[in-house]
């Protein structure tokens, strides 16, 4: 017999970044993050996972059809945390198929640009832990696995939500309570939409994981944004999420990427993801919120130069339109549009 089971999970943008761990092993956050789950049909992970006693090789995964190894500490605890869980049920019911012993088959699939600074990590851990989740029936709701999908990749714990979700970066030594939980369904604020612009697809210079703690380990910076900056702001988006107030999520949308990326530049040696095509689509922005007399579009950067600007639907004209006007005039700019959603639970 050959078990299987098959997820999808989508991207999410944060709002209010993730950067720095408090304990790189465990993969904890020295701040708590919030983001927008996207619902591009093109901008997500499908995984199957599957397993079988007939399995005669090690474990594998295959993603996008090439090879990966999946003897990376960080994703061996993932798949050790889903087959404790299995095991124990196993151990509570004789009568189920011992599927925490067999072979794992892993097959993942993205529809976007791999480590371009597209969140393409955050969707592969989450589909991949749902997945295998999925397969081993594992009673999880989305918190529980978020816990798992954090040690793959801390981003990844915030897919497992659709709409507004935050990750608590909690405060306990065993991680226990960083997790991800929603601050808002998608069907609270359904207007919402993002627009990505891809400067490059590239793989980025310097990886989120190493980036992050070299700015913790020199940033003068850093220390004001993660223990007084951010914890603020969580709370200011928290309530401009809840009243719906666009223009304060988008001022903190902004200011909150500025900061992170002011901390980037004084992390020594410094370093660089926003780049000329990054800055034009900033000064962009800033054109079309100061012909509407009010902030109507949002920019926001992870760790690559790709821009992702959230507006709302009743502005698509001005903001879609006037962007595609402008970025016309750029070279080597893609535009793809979408809007927040609830991701499917199965
Ligand atoms: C800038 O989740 O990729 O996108 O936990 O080391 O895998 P690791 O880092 P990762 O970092 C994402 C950083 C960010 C901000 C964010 O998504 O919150």
């Amino acid at each position: 017999t050959i078990y299987r089971a098959s997820t999808t999970a989508p991207v999410n943008i944060a709002v209010i970044k993730y950067w720095g761990k408090r304990d790189a092993k465990l993969n904890l956050p020295t701040n708590s993050s919030l983001s927008v789950t996207l619902s591009q049909a093109d901008l997500c992970t499908t995984t199957t996972a599957s397993c079988s006693a007939s399995y005669t090789t090690a474990d594998s995964l295959l993603l996008n059809s090439a090879p990966q190894t999946l003897e990376t500490p960080r994703t061996q605890a993932c798949l050790k945390a889903l087959r404790s869980q299995r095991a124990a049920l196993e151990e509570a019911n004789s009568n189920l198929p011992k599927l925490s012993t067999f072979p794992l088959r892993i097959v993942s699939v993205n529809n976007f640009p791999t480590a371009a600074g597209l969140a393409s990590s955050a969707a592969g851990f989450a589909a991949l832990i749902r997945a295998i989740a999925n397969l081993y029936e594992l009673p999880a709701n989305p918190s529980d696995l978020s816990i798992i999908a954090r040690q793959g990749s801390g981003s990844a714990c915030r897919s497992l939500f659709g709409g507004y979700v935050a990750w608590q970066a909690g405060e306990k030594a065993d991680g226990s309570d960083s997790l991800a939980v929603e601050v808002a369904p998608a069907s609270h604020w359904p207007e919402m939409r993002a627009v990505i612009l891809v400067a490059s697809a590239l793989k980025k210079d310097v990886g989120s994981t190493e980036g992050m703690q070299l700015t913790v380990k020199t940033s003068t910076l850093f220390p004001l944004r993660a223990n007084t900056i951010v914890p603020q702001r969580m709370e200011e988006m928290k309530k401009a999420i809840a009243s719906k107030n666009f223009e304060d999520f988008a001022r903190i949308t902004m200011q909150d990427s500025n900061g992170f990326h002011a901390t980037c530049l004084d992390t020594y040696p410094p370093t660089f993801y926003m780049n000329d095509t990054s800055r034009a689509a900033v000064r962009a922005v800033e054109a079309i919120n100061r012909a509407a007399g009010k902030d109507v579009a949002a920019y926001t950067f992870d760790a690559g130069p790709n821009a992702v600007i959230y507006y709302l639907a009743e502005n698509e004209g001005l903001v879609a339109g006037l962007f595609k006007s402008f970025l016309s005039h750029i070279d080597g700019w893609q535009v793809r549009r979408g809007q927040a959603i609830q991701a499917s639970s199965a």
